[in-house]
């Protein structure tokens, strides 16, 4: 979503505020623009569509100085414009780039509008512009004109603010929203993330919920939400620059599908050192959170919630833990009954996710102190709002489909499976070693996997041309055919549904012709028979079957069945691996038809708003 850069430096910050604003692409966004102060006067750039041609804009103009602020727009108020595209400016004095939602914006428009300013645009942003103005004219400082609004605005937002007052400045804030600031020699940086500003500098200070910060070259002073000047820890980012470079891959996307054997490998690496599943992995006061926990509640969005529902299967078939398992925007608006024995885990890749962490503040506010975040990305917002975390390794992903992060946090789901299941005393010692062994393996089989991408894409030409695709799995694999289904339609824009198998008869079977594909999920698992005869409901109805089967299951080809073998069946991570060419599917569906793989129409990476 909205992506915010800020410099103030020696040199000149366009190119650093341009490169900013071009590794915040990947987080989705529709126009971008920068503000900057040269020779004392507010100078504003701003475009519909990508940063390249802002850039161009900026080039053309001959914009150079020493301060400014940049951003990417994802549309929540008002259209796609460039009257709508951030920076916002009031009376041509003060600029502001702004993250989130200001639910007060009605009201505050109407007062401003009462003391005379006039509004250009539709979004809530240009009120903060005007309110911090006005506070201004009250007399503050910019610093303290940026305090003062934020106490009358309502909402979730990360600003960065500029004024020609105050040449030598720039104040952030932030509240529900991240924003950090970068530490340079001589320079200082503010961003909403880290790799924004990594090409400068990495090292980084985390603001915490109500803080405002105050930077010059010299310095940074960061206030807390009384107004106190706080000490913020500084930190030494790893985010590592390899990971934001395509290098010889034609998307992030078919990159970071590839990555995964190493994403894994990376994510277990602690599970291996410790040999053994040990409540450690997840924070120093992990076994007394986890120890006498009477069942789980799962929240996440979008792939993050589907790899919950897979490790519903694990956690309560090997840990013998009830689970149950809910979308975050469900979930915070509901009368829940609450057990406050039960651990609230959160899985999100980002950290970040606005109802995802709207869900955690709820269930905490219903007695849940047990909390546990998976997630990718270290000190974002829902790791550090939780008692427990366990970081996966997958390194930064950009394409806007999740691939190496859902795959990594079915790992950790595995390993949080077992670290129960070891403490309930439900694991005996061969069988812990048994799995440590699986997941000795598991880089090898998904890299196995991977290997079918040849055969894949062959039948990605015949889906291309399709509007529609069903997704079928049972048990355990049944998140991994919804996975599939949201793959495909996110980037390649063809409707696909998702089903139990044992389901189709109820009511999906109708929609089931000669012109719909259906892809089969169909390990050798008890539920092997199971889904073959499911098979034979579709075929009976001239249904074209595209079906992953692994080497065991035995499955007989035919004209209307076109099976892919994956690798040997590998028990109980066999979800992972299946993962694997149904994200291939999607990647090569969608590069058939020419979407645009890595920024699919109308979403966004982080998902920041409601
Ligand atoms: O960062 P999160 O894991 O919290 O994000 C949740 C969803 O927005 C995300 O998984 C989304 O569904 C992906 N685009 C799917 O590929």
């Amino acid at each position: 979503m909205c992506g915010i850069v800020g410099a103030i430096a020696g040199r000149d910050v366009v190119p650093v505020l341009v490169e900013g604003l071009k590794r915040l692409e990947y987080r989705g966004y529709d126009s971008a623009g920068i503000a900057v102060l040269d020779d004392g006067q507010v100078r504003r750039v701003r475009r519909t569509g990508r940063v390249a041609e802002m850039e161009a804009a900026a080039q053309a103009e001959g914009i150079h100085a020493q301060l400014g602020i940049g951003h990417t727009r994802w549309a929540t108020h008002g259209g796609v414009t460039e009257a709508n595209a951030h920076p916002h400016v009031s009376f041509g004095e003060l600029a502001v780039v702004h993250n989130g939602i200001i639910e007060n914006h009605d009201a505050q428009r109407d007062r401003l509008k009462a003391l005379g300013y006039t509004f250009e645009s539709q979004t809530d942003t240009e009120v903060i512009a005007h309110l911090v103005h006005h506070h201004q004219q009250q007399g503050h400082d910019l610093l303290a004109a940026v305090q003062a609004a934020a106490k009358e605005l309502h909402g979730a937002y990360a600003i960065a603010v500029v004024s020609k007052r105050e040449p030598g400045r720039m104040v952030g804030a932030r509240m529900g929203c991240p924003l950090l600031v970068g530490l340079g020699e001589g320079e200082n940086f503010l961003a909403s993330d880290v790799s924004a500003i990594v090409q400068a500098t990495r090292r980084v200070i985390f603001l915490e919920e109500g803080d405002t910060v105050d930077l010059t070259r010299e310095g940074v002073r960061v206030f807390d939400a009384s107004g106190a000047l706080v000490t913020r820890d500084e930190h030494l980012s790893d985010v590592s620059l390899a990971s934001l470079e395509l290098g010889p891959y034609r998307h992030f996307m078919q990159k970071e599908i590839h990555e995964q054997p190493r994403a894994i490998a990376d994510t277990i690496e602690q599970v291996i050192a410790n040999n053994g599943f040990v409540p450690q992995l997840f924070g120093a006061n992990a076994e007394a959170v986890l120890g006498d926990i009477e069942g789980v509640q799962i929240l996440a969005c979008g792939t993050s919630y589907y790899a919950g529902l897979t490790a519903r299967y694990w956690i309560e078939a090997i840990a013998g833990v009830p689970c149950s398992v809910e979308i975050a925007s469900e979930y915070r608006y509901r009368t829940v009954v609450a057990n406050p024995k039960h651990l609230v885990v959160t899985i999100s890749q980002s950290g970040e996710t606005l109802d995802t962490m709207e869900a955690l503040k709820y269930a905490k506010s219903l007695g849940h102190d047990k909390t546990l975040s998976i997630c990718n990305v270290p000190e974002s917002a829902i790791p550090r709002a939780s008692a427990l975390v366990y970081y996966t390794r997958a390194g930064a992903e950009i394409g806007v489909a999740s691939t190496k992060a859902f795959t990594t946090q079915l790992v950790a789901l595995f390993t949080l499976t077992c670290t129960l299941a070891k403490l309930r005393g439900r694991l005996a010692q061969a069988q812990e070693a048994a799995y440590l062994d699986d997941l000795r393996q598991l880089p090898g089989s998904v890299q196995h996997a991977l290997n079918l991408e040849p055969q894949v894409q062959v039948w990605s030409e015949r889906f291309a041309p399709k509007q529609h695709a069903l997704f079928l799995g049972r048990g355990v694999h049944y998140p991994i055919a919804l996975e599939g289904a949201l793959k495909l339609k996110e980037i390649s824009y063809i409707h696909a549904e998702a089903y139990p198998a044992g389901e189709l008869k109820h009511g999906p079977l109708a929609l089931v012709d000669t012109e719909m594909p259906v892809v089969v999920i169909a390990p050798n698992d008890s539920l092997l028979e199971k889904v073959k005869s499911n098979i034979q409901e579709v075929r009976a109805r001239g249904g074209e079957m595209f079906v992953f089967a692994d080497l065991d299951s035995h499955f007989g080809e035919s004209e209307q069945v076109h099976v892919i073998r994956t690798p040997r069946h590998v028990g109980v991570l066999s979800p992972i691996v299946h993962s694997i060419p149904v994200q291939l599917l999607a990647y090569h569906a969608a590069l058939a038809r020419g979407t645009d793989v890595d920024k699919p129409r109308n979403l966004a990476k982080s998902v920041t708003v409601e």
